[in-house]
């Protein structure tokens, strides 16, 4: 996913920087995405969750935030790229004490063929599933999942969308020492397929350009549910964002919901269950 072809000039803000470490803290909120697994968990199931797996863990940052939380939970996180899991390997798991990297492990290995063991809880965030291009490889991926979850196992997935999804933009946001900046570089109407690109930016005026690329296909959530409903899973759910009276603005407060709001942009997660 590494697309940086913009060699930015040696010494500058860009080249010193270390794109993991952007993504992960302008993209990525792992205790707000973990808050809200244990809470729906909890309003779902009586006894409490042990092994979390996160496919497409990229550098397993979720997972790290699940071992840390509690001493009974366990996790693995699974990913095709070896240089990312190395990553998160050196970066993220060594920042765990020991007793806590004893409980998570890093699969190498594809989402859809991965066998291990049963799992509790499994996570597909930030949009990663979209990367599979057909219905057919999207079920495949879904039926792995059920394959991989305990009867009372639970599948976590967040979706995005709204009328500016499908739109070709680019979307700057200030991150204090660096500015983020979201590309919808392509969209194509006619199989839904787009190209999209993270850049970041800095204050010296240098850039790492295309730092991050993906080719996806912009799903629907009736897509997705009555895919996942065609992978087996029987009871799927829509939870939606919450709206703050004050600032009119998204509250950060995730329930089920069949009625959503027609926003420009949302992101939302849905809950699958076998
Ligand atoms: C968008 S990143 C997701 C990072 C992280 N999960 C997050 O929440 O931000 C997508 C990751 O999926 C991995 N990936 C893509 N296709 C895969 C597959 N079929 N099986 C396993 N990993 C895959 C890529 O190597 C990449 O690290």
């Amino acid at each position: 996913m590494n697309d940086s072809k913009n060699t930015p000039p040696p010494g500058s803000m860009a080249a010193r920087a270390d794109r993991h470490v952007l993504y992960q803290a302008s993209v990525q909120d792992v205790e707000a995405e973990i808050d809200f697994i244990e809470e729906t968990w909890a309003s779902l199931r009586g006894e409490p969750a042990t092994l979390l797996r996160e496919d497409f863990c990229g550098t397993a940052n979720t997972a790290c935030e699940w071992v840390r939380r509690q001493p009974w939970h366990e996790a693995f996180g699974v990913d095709l790229d070896g240089a990312v899991l190395q990553w998160g390997r050196a970066h993220n798991l060594e920042s765990l004490n020991p007793e806590q990297q004893a409980r998570i492990r890093l699969i190498q290995g594809d989402v859809c063929e991965v066998r291990a063991e049963l799992a509790d809880i499994i996570l597909a965030m930030n949009f990663s599933y979209f990367l599979f291009l057909t219905r057919d490889g999207l079920r495949r991926y879904f039926e792995n999942v059920l394959a991989g979850l305990k009867d009372e196992g639970i599948f976590f997935l967040d979706a995005y969308g709204g009328y500016e999804a499908p739109m070709e933009l680019e979307e700057p946001r200030d991150c204090g020492e660096f500015t983020y900046i979201w590309e919808q570089a392509s969209f194509n109407p006619i199989d839904s397929l787009m190209t999209c690109l993270i850049h970041f930016e800095f204050p010296d005026g240098s850039r790492l350009d295309r730092a991050f690329s993906y080719h996806w296909r912009l799903w629907t959530l009736p897509e997705i549910q009555e895919i996942l409903k065609e992978s087996g899973f029987r009871q799927v759910d829509v939870y939606w964002e919450g709206t703050d009276e004050e600032s009119n603005e998204g509250n950060g407060i995730y329930e089920p919901a069949t009625m959503g709001d027609a926003d420009p942009g949302w992101v939302c997660y849905v809950v699958a269950q076998p």
